[in-house]
């Protein structure tokens, strides 16, 4: 059994203070403990003391959206994970298709970043996906498999840890969500890779995300699938009520 997670991706949107408010009003809505779903909230760096002081003695989780692969030293303007960890995140977002696209960041990389993480006791939230030239080409599986790399040559047992979020990057943002049967596709090609370098037990457990326009709309046919164990969401969870309905549902389904 795969517990789902709903976890809020708030990019470069709001202060610490706007950031904490927000967290507070999740929290007045889906309670404290929010039951079978783990709920993780990713505000940008400089809010994440405040909003881990809003949800510290609740069950919801801190994330950060990227780390450096260095632990400390002459990187102006990045952030470790020995920080991440010390400013109350358990997870942490590696390969945002944003952080590809704008940051150039590589499969190298995001594989520097994996190690990253564990070495800080972060939890990784690997995020892969085709863009629509790729998917046009009839690319998907190839690109997918090419950003699923740095997992499957993980030692298992940072392996078994990995969280990896399916966003095709023409769904981000843009409103129009990617068909089920895409996301499900998808999701069980993800699957089968992680069983052929860890094992179906590994695989079996691994959660596996969809992102891309996911709406208090369409998350129940998301949930459903049984190869997509929940969502990562960008602009539908920096509105408390509505992210607080996207937790609710993904507990119905
Ligand atoms: P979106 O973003 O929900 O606004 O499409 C998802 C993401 O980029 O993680």
């Amino acid at each position: 059994m795969r517990t789902p997670v709903v976890a809020g991706n708030w990019k470069m949107n709001t202060t610490p203070l706007e950031g904490a408010h927000l967290a507070a009003d999740i929290i007045e809505i889906i309670g404290k403990d929010p039951g079978p779903v783990d709920v993780i909230l990713c505000p940008p760096f400089p809010g994440l003391l405040e909003v881990a002081a809003v949800t510290e003695g609740t069950r919801i989780e801190i994330g950060a959206q990227d780390l450096h692969h260095a632990d400390a030293g002459a990187f102006t303007g990045s952030v470790s994970g020995p920080m991440l960890s010390a400013s109350g995140c358990r997870f942490v977002l590696v390969g945002h298709s944003e952080r590809r696209q704008h940051c150039r960041e590589t499969v190298q990389v995001t594989s520097q970043k994996l190690l990253a993480a564990y070495r800080s006791d972060l939890l990784p939230i690997l995020c892969v996906g085709e863009n629509a030239g790729h998917r046009d080409a009839g690319q998907t599986f190839e690109v997918v498999g090419e950003q699923l790399g740095p997992a499957l040559d993980l030692d298992p047992s940072l392996a078994a840890r990995l969280i990896v979020a399916y966003e095709p990057v023409w769904a981000i943002g843009s409103g129009a969500a990617a068909s089920p049967g895409d996301a499900q596709e998808v999701g069980a090609f993800i699957r089968h890779r992680m069983e052929n370098s860890h094992g179906e037990s590994l695989a079996q457990s691994t959660r596996i995300l969809y992102g891309g326009s996911v709406n208090p709309g369409n998350i129940e046919t998301f949930m459903g699938l049984s190869d997509i164990d929940g969502v990562l969401v960008g602009g539908a969870s920096l509105q408390a009520e509505t992210f607080a309905r996207l937790v609710l549902a993904s507990k119905e389904a």
